[in-house]
């Protein structure tokens, strides 16, 4: 798959929708990585390579006290990026695991045709992985050493 132009992906889009994803693609919020994150992912589109990354701090509570994100790609997928980080901030784990791609096409606010569901939801699925890998490290953690 051809990565679409963000002109190519505000074509026929109100203006106010052009003006709502383009400050997104412009100036994407929670841009950058964090050192010792607790959370951390990168994975890309295999259908057309696009890639984003996911850094995740937690509070003593297991709320996201700090979150970012790198990636290249279409507007859909660096939009979406920057809204769920948005989104998550301040949030708990659990309320994070929440959030489904139906969320994402509502961050969005635009139609989102069948093809480019994997654009909008490419960070979500970083995120999710980013959040078992998470657990399951936690799990083993607490896994009582016995003796053989
Ligand atoms: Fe690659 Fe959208 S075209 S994520």
């Amino acid at each position: 798959m051809k990565q679409p132009t963000v002109e190519e992906d505000l074509v026929g889009l109100d203006m106010i929708y052009r003006e709502h994803i383009l400050d997104h693609y412009k100036n994407p919020r929670n841009h950058g990585t964090i050192e010792h994150a607790d959370i951390s992912y990168h994975d890309n589109n295999p259908l057309c390579g696009d890639e984003i990354k996911i850094a995740v701090t937690l509070d003593s509570e297991k709320k996201v006290d700090d979150v970012k994100f790198i990636g290249r790609g279409c507007a859909i997928s660096q939009c979406a990026a920057s809204m769920l980080t948005e989104e998550i901030k301040g949030k708990s784990l659990e309320d994070v695991k929440k959030i489904r791609n139906q969320d994402i096409i509502d961050m969005l606010s635009i139609p989102i045709s069948p093809v480019r569901m994997k654009c909008a939801i490419l960070s979500l699925k970083v995120l999710e992985a980013g959040i078992y890998e998470y657990e399951k490290k936690q799990k083993q953690q607490k896994v009582p050493i016995t003796e053989a």
